[in-house]
């Protein structure tokens, strides 16, 4: 089933992990990616593997704490390939600390990337989708850490708490455009990211990263969750099938959350 067929779809932080999982999975339901990131190898070799795959797609440079950046990636996509039809909000970053010693500066970059990032991507997008007429999609990558609090993580947890928050509102504000906002949720997805979280593990417990990662997992599941899976739920919520899910923050977690 074509989900996704004739769509147009950025998605950002694609150049490795969930976001290349996502690629991924968005060209196999059909759709034309462009893959954004600050890593144009990574956003290359993305596009490489969708077009292995039989997919087409376009990679571009963006930076989501740069509004000027996210236009000028937007303006090729139209460019190149005719409109803008879905957006997904991947790029994030986590850095870790104990409340106690956590460095602002650690603090602002989790929130430039992960909120304000993601606020600058919408509005670009939006005004784009607003502009052609025919309404769009938007899916975010939040987190189940913005449900559930994680020991050291106070900063993060706090930035995809507001994702969700983010994603309630412009789902409201759209909804006359017939631009559908919704989020998932992932936790314990086999990717760099988890693996550094591994590390500060590691650092903090002692053991060797690489066995740690294989541990933070959903219980239920039993494993990691590969990227790809990720993708197949977010090609769901970007299609017209998703229509009466609105404005929601979908657990893709294993069942770590199960409510
Ligand atoms: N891995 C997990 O278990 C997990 C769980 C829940 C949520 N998430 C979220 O999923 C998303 C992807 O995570 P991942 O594990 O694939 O991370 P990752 O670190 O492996 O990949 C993140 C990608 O985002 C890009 N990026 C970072 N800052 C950027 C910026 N300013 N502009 C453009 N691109 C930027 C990086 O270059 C990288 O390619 C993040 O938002 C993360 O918070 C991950």
């Amino acid at each position: 089933m074509n989900l996704l067929e004739n769509k147009i779809i950025l998605v950002t932080g694609a150049g490795r992990g969930i976001g290349r999982g996502i690629a991924l999975a968005l060209a196999d339901a059909g759709a034309q990616v462009a893959a954004g990131d600050l890593q144009m190898d990574g956003v290359e070799e993305t596009i490489s593997l969708v077009e292995q795959a039989g997919g087409a797609g376009l990679p571009v440079f963006l930076d989501v704490t740069k509004a000027d950046t996210i236009s000028a990636a937007v303006e090729t996509i139209v460019q190149k390939l005719g409109r803008l039809d879905g957006l997904v909000n991947n790029a994030g970053v986590v850095r870790i600390n104990p409340a106690l010693n956590s460095p602002p500066d650690e603090r602002a970059l989790q929130f430039d990337v992960n909120v304000e990032g993601v606020y600058l991507c919408c509005q670009v997008a939006a005004r784009q989708m607003i502009s052609q007429g025919n309404g769009g999609a938007i899916v975010s990558i939040a987190s189940e850490a913005g449900k559930v609090g994680h020991m050291d993580m106070a900063s993060y947890n706090a930035s995809k708490a507001s994702v969700i928050s983010l994603t309630r509102s412009f789902s409201m504000e759209w909804a006359k455009h017939n631009i559908n906002v919704n989020a998932a949720c992932p936790g314990g997805v086999d990717t760099p990211m988890l693996l550094d979280v591994a590390k500060w593990i590691a650092r903090r417990d002692g053991g060797d990263p690489h066995v740690i990662v294989k541990t933070l997992h959903p219980p239920q599941l039993g494993r990691n969750i590969q990227p790809i899976e990720v993708g197949r739920v977010v090609a769901f919520l970007l299609s017209d099938e998703a229509i009466i899910i609105r404005g929601q923050s979908i657990n893709t977690d294993g069942g770590q959350t199960p409510y």
